[in-house]
């Protein structure tokens, strides 16, 4: 049996976790701000103040606050604060990009199926950090990008969609991150349209898409299962 559709999404107010940079924070803003992708940004939340990203957002007219987690004194009391920020402002879905943080079970369990994490290497090849120097380094042909629902295991939830980025022989480990990090802007908003524009399932570790959502399921189950 097929299992039955976790989604659709009640909404679609997107709350962003970042550290740093945030390159793919930008690649979700200018998604909505040119038409590609229906959501509203709700909040920015860093939890470092110096993190580049949290300007970005701001430029955009996006609500942006740092949450340190050196305020907290554990990381469950971190991430109940993450929480409750997220809840205030009626986050649907939540977009890790490149949040250095692993995730606790009070915001896991908030958010049941309702965290992507965007990871630079064809998981489960390289989890953890620094994933495109580790591929470098172990001599792949092909690397790429993982968009992946978050759950308690690193870097291990189930894969929503990969995309693949070729390794030449000319590359360095900057070239090839390059190439990976332009591979990464145009997979997030495509993950995040995916979970709320689709039907879709989880069943084990599989991520299943069903098809639109209102239009009869593009997978057929199969007999027998
Ligand atoms: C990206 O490579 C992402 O895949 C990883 O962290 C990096 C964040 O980059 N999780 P940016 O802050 O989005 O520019």
């Amino acid at each position: 049996m097929t299992p039955d559709p976790i989604s659709p999404i009640p909404g679609r107010r997107l709350g962003v976790l970042i550290s740093g940079r945030g390159s793919n924070l930008q690649a979700l803003i200018d998604a909505v701000a040119d038409g590609r992708l229906d959501v509203t940004l709700s909040v920015v939340i860093s939890n470092r103040d110096d993190a580049e990203g949290l300007e970005r957002a701001r430029r955009a007219g996006i609500e942006a606050i740092c949450l340190s987690h050196r305020s907290w004194p554990s990381r469950e009391a971190y991430d109940r604060a993450l929480v409750a920020e997220l809840q205030q402002r009626r986050v649907d879905l939540v977009c890790l990009a490149g949040f250095m943080r692993v995730l606790g079970a009070p915001l896991i369990d908030a958010f049941p199926n309702r965290i992507l994490n965007i990871h630079p290497s064809l998981l489960p090849a390289f989890p953890g950090v620094d994933a495109q120097r580790q591929a470098f380094v172990h001599g792949v042909k092909v690397a790429g990008v993982t968009v992946h629902l978050v759950t308690s295991e690193l870097d291990g939830g189930p894969i929503i969609l990969q995309r693949v980025v070729p390794v030449l022989d000319t590359d360095t480990v900057e070239t090839l991150s390059a190439r990976i990090l332009a591979e990464e802007h145009r997979a997030y908003p495509e993950a995040v349209k995916i979970l709320l524009n689709e039907s879709w399932t989880v069943d084990g570790r599989r991520f299943v898409r069903l098809g639109r959502v209102g239009e009869a399921s593009a997978v057929q189950p199969r007999a027998g299962n």
